[in-house]
């Protein structure tokens, strides 16, 4: 897997003087079908979070408050992503290591991931990952 596979999208976006409104749903702004979501939250600073790959699991990262940078590395190359709006997902496909820093105060990461959460699926060693993804 490389870089080049994640990809940032652009959700949709209602402006409305109430407020503003995005949303995601399956097959149509995100290339699979939602299993589960969670979010990352109350990160102390200067705090490292994510420094994984999954074998088969996708997922869409959303700053849906405040901001954090997402690190891609595919063991050969790597590339910083920053989130900071709640309107921008970065899809990171299986197979791409990445891990997530520089989390601003108040920082809600929400990601929506294609599989159940598997700790199998998790590839963790990045010496492994580096020599696996050659
Ligand atoms: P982990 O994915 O390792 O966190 P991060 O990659 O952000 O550093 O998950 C931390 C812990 O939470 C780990 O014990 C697994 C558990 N967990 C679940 O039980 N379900 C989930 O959906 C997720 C993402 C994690």
């Amino acid at each position: 897997m490389k870089i080049e596979n994640a990809k940032i999208i652009n959700l949709p976006k209602i402006l409305d003087e109430r407020g503003n409104l995005s949303f995601l749903q399956e097959n149509s702004q995100i290339p699979f079908k939602i299993e589960r979501s969670y979010w990352i939250y109350d990160v102390p600073g200067g705090e490292v979070r994510g420094g994984h790959s999954y074998t088969t699991n996708q997922e869409i990262i959303i700053a849906l408050s405040g901001g954090f940078d997402v690190v891609l590395d595919d063991g050969t190359q790597k590339s910083t992503v920053s989130l900071n709006r709640s309107y921008v997902g970065l899809y990171v496909p299986a197979g791409l290591w990445r891990h997530m820093e520089n989390f601003s105060t108040n920082s809600v990461a929400f990601v929506v991931a294609s599989t159940a959460f598997d700790e199998a699926d998790y590839v963790r060693d990045y010496k492994f990952y580096q020599n696996s993804n050659r």
